[in-house]
């Protein structure tokens, strides 16, 4: 199964795609967790995406398309992928269905997560994530269970993304509403578009999309 998690910033395409990854035993590939590994790295396409992240914008079109090319091609996508954060233009997404049809393969759903922008900036800036596994939170709406324990691992450390201040996220909700909205027509036309209720909790989110995906005609 392949599918793209399309929404804005803070819509919930992280935690459902774990819940998928999960579920399926397939991929989750996330451009934004690719690139902070670059930056944490200090990779020359780490250095050149640092800034415009910091910034809110998007990274070049050139980076990603490389970068998810390579990625699709590793053994763990074989199976299947979900693309948490890719396509954001209609470029990535031209260069998605290229790359696709080379290797004889199709997209089976592009699952839209509906959001309203005024929750998103609260998602955004109660979010933390710990820093030993990766596992996800929020302030609010998903606290750990026992206070500055991680769930997951146990770890005792947690890291809050640098791009997460109000001022970044009203930057990314732009370059969402300009450049990524415009894939919701695009991917309608090819018939291959769904729609999810984003502002349910998050259980309830994964139900509904749990139920699109039944509907698909795929091996997983
Ligand atoms: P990226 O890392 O992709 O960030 P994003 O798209 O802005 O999305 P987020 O990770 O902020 O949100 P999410 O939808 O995953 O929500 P989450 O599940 O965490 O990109 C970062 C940057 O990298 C971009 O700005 C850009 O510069 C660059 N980049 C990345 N990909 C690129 C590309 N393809 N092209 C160009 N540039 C690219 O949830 C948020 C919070 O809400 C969490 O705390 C969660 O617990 C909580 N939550 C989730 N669902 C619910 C719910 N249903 N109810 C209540 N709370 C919820």
């Amino acid at each position: 199964m392949r599918l793209i998690l399309l929404g804005p910033p803070g819509a919930g395409k992280g935690t459902q795609a774990k819940h998928l990854q999960d579920r399926y035993g397939i991929a989750q590939i996330s451009t934004g967790e690719m690139l902070r590994a670059e930056v944490a790295a200090g990779s020359p396409v780490g250095h050149e995406a640092k800034a415009v992240m910091e910034s809110g914008r998007l990274v070049s079109d050139d980076i990603i398309i490389r970068m998810l090319g390579h990625r699709v091609e590793q053994p763990d996508a074989a199976k299947g992928f979900i693309l948490d954060g890719f396509p954001r233009t209609v470029p990535q997404a031209e260069a998605l269905e290229r790359l696709l049809a080379e290797k004889c393969m199709h997209l089976d759903a592009v699952i839209e997560l509906r959001v309203d922008d005024a929750v998103l900036v609260a998602r955004i800036s109660g979010r933390f994530t710990c820093n030993n596994c990766g596992a996800g939170y929020h302030d609010t709406f998903k606290p750990t269970a026992r206070a500055g324990v991680c769930d997951v691992c146990g770890g005792h450390e947690f890291i809050r993304r640098a791009d997460d201040t109000k001022e970044t996220v009203a930057a990314r909700l732009d370059a969402y509403h300009r450049q990524t909205a415009p894939l919701l027509p695009y991917y309608a036309s090819r018939g291959i578009l769904r729609a999810v209720d984003g502002m349910a909790d998050i259980d309830e989110v994964a139900r509904q999309t749990q139920m699109v995906l039944s509907g698909l005609r795929t091996d997983i």
